[in-house]
């Protein structure tokens, strides 16, 4: 336990290293590796991943990798890029949402213009009859994200957010958005953060998560919340279908999302047992960070990038 602390430490530093992603990208072991999480770097290989998820009921969330922009125009080209791929997504029937980082959308630099693209994408992403998602990234930005959640969800409703069962803060943050009638997508939390603001333990972790839960869905149980579960620890989904279950929340009234790559047996079985189930697809060339943040998660990852590395 203590062994795969430091290492998903290690891996959370190694994650923040320019130089490391620089050297790392171009090796052709690092791009087999990558694969087992995502089906290709183009938008047209996530809609292909998306439209062969189909038929096993499995619907998606699009992301391309990005984040930490530092040009204006290059969150212009974000925007652009997603409300693109919304418009793809309504042609081809796709039952899939959207998912975005804010520092992707230029929250470092302005939290204004980020709020501008936001809307634009939950106003378009409505009209397609999809989901805008906005993902929730370090500790230092989770007051303007909540803050753009508010701004956003006052223009328009249907617009989804992360919130990170690790963090300290996360029950006051529940309770403060419950009135807004939220959709939230719950997760453990993927960053690294220091102990007086978010759990060293995983079970402390694990414990928040399911009374977060269980929170989530006594709100939807009186039609105040759309609760999603975005994890992959089937141990915890149990409870959580037993306790939507106990409290009359029905199979529609909430969703489970899950990974690309990561136990697609499981999202394929819950989805034929009836669950709303949608799984996360990443593409881009940006997918350094992301992707030691996937190792981080499990350092037995490391394994299976050193077997990339052996030739054929
Ligand atoms: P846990 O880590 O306990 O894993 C349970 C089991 O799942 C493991 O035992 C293993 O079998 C399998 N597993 C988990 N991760 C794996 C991996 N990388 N490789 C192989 N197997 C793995 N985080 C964040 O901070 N902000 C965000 O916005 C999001 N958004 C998001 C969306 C969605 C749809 C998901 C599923 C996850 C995120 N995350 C996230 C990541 C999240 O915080 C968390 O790091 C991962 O989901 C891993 O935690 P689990 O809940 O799966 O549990």
């Amino acid at each position: 336990m203590a062994n795969s602390s430091f290492a998903r430490a290690v891996l959370l530093r190694m994650s923040k290293s320019r130089w490391l992603a620089e050297r790392v990208m171009t090796r052709s072991f690092a791009r087999r590796a990558v694969k087992k999480f995502m089906p290709g770097e183009e938008l047209t290989d996530a809609l292909a991943a998306a439209t062969a998820l189909a038929p096993d009921r499995l619907g998606s969330i699009l992301t391309k990798l990005g984040e930490n922009l530092a040009n204006p125009a290059d969150a212009d080209a974000v925007r652009a890029h997603y409300l693109d791929v919304l418009d793809q997504i309504a042609r081809r029937g796709l039952d899939a949402h959207i998912s975005v980082k804010p520092t992707q959308l230029g929250l470092d630099f302005s939290s204004d213009r980020c709020a501008e693209h936001m809307e634009a994408l939950a106003r378009r992403a409505e009209a397609t009859g999809s989901i805008f998602w906005i993902d929730m990234e370090d500790s230092s930005y989770v007051d303007r994200t909540l803050e753009l959640y508010r701004r956003l969800k006052a223009v328009q409703p249907k617009v989804g957010l992360a919130l990170q069962a690790y963090l300290r803060r996360t029950p006051q943050d529940l309770k403060s958005l419950l009135p807004l009638n939220p959709i939230v997508r719950l997760v453990k939390g993927a960053y690294a953060e220091p102990a007086h603001v978010a759990f060293p333990a995983k079970r402390d972790t694990d414990f928040a998560y399911y009374e977060l839960s269980s929170q989530l869905l006594e709100a939807a149980s009186q039609g105040r919340a759309l609760p999603i579960f975005g994890t992959h620890d089937l141990t915890l989904l149990d409870r959580i279908v037993a306790k939507a279950q106990s409290l009359g929340v029905g199979d529609g009234g909430y969703e489970i999302h899950m990974l690309y790559g990561i136990r697609m047996d499981a999202q394929r079985r819950l989805a034929a047992a009836g669950r709303k189930v949608k799984c996360l697809i990443s593409y881009g060339n940006a997918w350094f960070p992301w992707y030691m943040r996937r190792l981080a998660e499990r350092p037995a990852n490391v394994w299976f990038v050193m077997k990339s590395m052996l030739p054929g």
